[in-house]
């Protein structure tokens, strides 16, 4: 697909996201609109979106950071600006733009953008999926560690890590050689 259409910059309308974000998940599951906007105010740098032209919001991945190297209920409330570890809340996409890439580019330039920020100051993200989500994540470059001890909506959750060095090109080239 071709994603040049496409712009990747911080979030600053949570209003938009809180749409897409309700839109997204069980009612049990999706962020509010107010910890949308803790999460906005309090690590601004780790909310990123995708913007169609006219910056219409496609997509978007928010986290905060933690000291913890593992996700849980009570990291996932804290930011810790000191934190290295970023702690991945909400992965979303428009419904109607679904299985296009977006979200693995969404990902990628993520990767990057957290890679790059001054200081470098982050080791790993962290994320939490259920079992259909695998694939994406896999591809994506996470790793599954197991279970994870959050409890939230109907569904086991277990937890992916993504080293923030590892190298995304190599991880998209990688199923081309096989
Ligand atoms: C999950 C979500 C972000 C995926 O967005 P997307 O843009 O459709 O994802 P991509 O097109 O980049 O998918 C890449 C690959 O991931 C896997 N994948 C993506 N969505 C999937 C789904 N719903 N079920 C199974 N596999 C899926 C597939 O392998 C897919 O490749 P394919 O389309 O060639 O089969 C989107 O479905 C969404 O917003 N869901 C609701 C919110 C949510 O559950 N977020 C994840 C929280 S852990």
């Amino acid at each position: 697909m071709d994603f040049t259409e496409y712009t990747i910059r911080l979030v600053d309308d949570v209003a938009a996201a809180h749409c897409l974000e309700a839109k997204s998940y069980p009612p049990s599951e999706a962020g509010s609109l107010a910890s949308l906007a803790y999460r906005q105010r309090v690590a601004p740098d780790l909310f990123l979106g995708l913007y169609a032209p006219g910056f219409v919001l496609r997509g978007f991945v928010c986290a905060t950071a933690s000291a913890e190297d593992s996700l849980t209920a009570a990291s996932m409330e804290h930011h810790d600006p000191a934190g290295r570890h970023v702690l991945i809340h909400s992965v979303v996409v428009d419904p109607q733009y679904r299985r296009r890439g977006l979200a693995s580019a969404l990902l990628r330039a993520f990767h990057r953008h957290v890679a790059d920020l001054p200081g470098t100051p982050y080791l790993r993200l962290l994320l939490i999926a259920h079992v259909p989500l695998f694939e994406l994540y896999q591809r994506a470059g996470y790793q599954l560690r197991g279970p994870s001890p959050v409890v939230h909506g109907p569904d086991a959750w277990f937890e992916f890590a993504r080293d923030v060095t590892d190298d995304d090109l190599r991880l998209t080239l990688a199923p081309l050689r096989q």
